[in-house]
């Protein structure tokens, strides 16, 4: 673990990977992909907290079916950029999933850790069928074989913020979607 104080360069200064039209571009498709593929049922997202709640917000709003939100809270990362490999469950769901058709909404998809963990969890619930929403893939990254059946954008190893994503929990509030610089210290 690092013993350096994290440093946070404004976002200003980071290299824009996705602009906010392009982000608005793909979350509309995905939305209109979904509205067709449930055709008339209803669903229920569910967001990991915190990095998917902008995405699922534009997401609910690009889907045009009867929709309900709840969300989960796993264990972060912390300041770390590596995850230790171990998920914890802090927020479970408020209402019965039950025979609902579920998407699990996620800001990125990396090792694959946090959510194979939560699809294993809410199967248990017993939904009638259960779907993955991430907003980033990292496909190189994965330790474990797990999937999204919607992706705005695959990308290569590097880490981002914005949009709902952090780095020691700033920038989520940054519109766009920033490469952070590798050269700097305490990560
Ligand atoms: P996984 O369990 O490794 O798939 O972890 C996914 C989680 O790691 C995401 O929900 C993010 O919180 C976090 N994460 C992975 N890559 C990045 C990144 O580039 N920027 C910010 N968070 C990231
Ligand atoms: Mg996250």
């Amino acid at each position: 673990m690092s013993t350096s104080t994290p440093v946070f360069p404004p976002a200003s200064e980071m290299e824009i990977l996705f602009s906010t039209q392009q982000i608005a571009a793909r979350v509309e498709a995905i939305g209109r992909q979904i509205t067709a593929d449930y055709a008339e049922h209803s669903i229920v997202l569910i967001g990991v907290l915190k990095g998917a709640a902008i995405f699922l917000a534009d997401l609910a709003r690009a889907i045009d079916l009867d929709n309900t939100f709840d969300f989960v809270a796993v264990s972060s990362y912390g300041r770390a950029k590596v995850s230790s490999g171990a998920v914890k469950l802090i927020k479970d769901i408020d209402n019965p999933i039950e025979g609902r058709h579920v998407i699990l909404v996620e800001d990125i998809l990396d090792t694959g850790l946090t959510l194979s963990y939560l699809r294993g969890l809410m199967l248990q619930h017993k939904p009638a069928s259960l779907k993955i929403a991430s907003c980033l893939d990292k496909p190189e990254r994965r330790l474990v074989p797990i999937e999204a059946d919607y992706v705005a954008f695959k990308i290569p190893n590097q880490f981002v913020v914005g949009y709902g994503m952090d780095y020691a929990e700033r920038y989520r509030g940054v519109p766009d979607i920033r490469i952070f610089p590798s050269n700097v210290a305490g990560h």
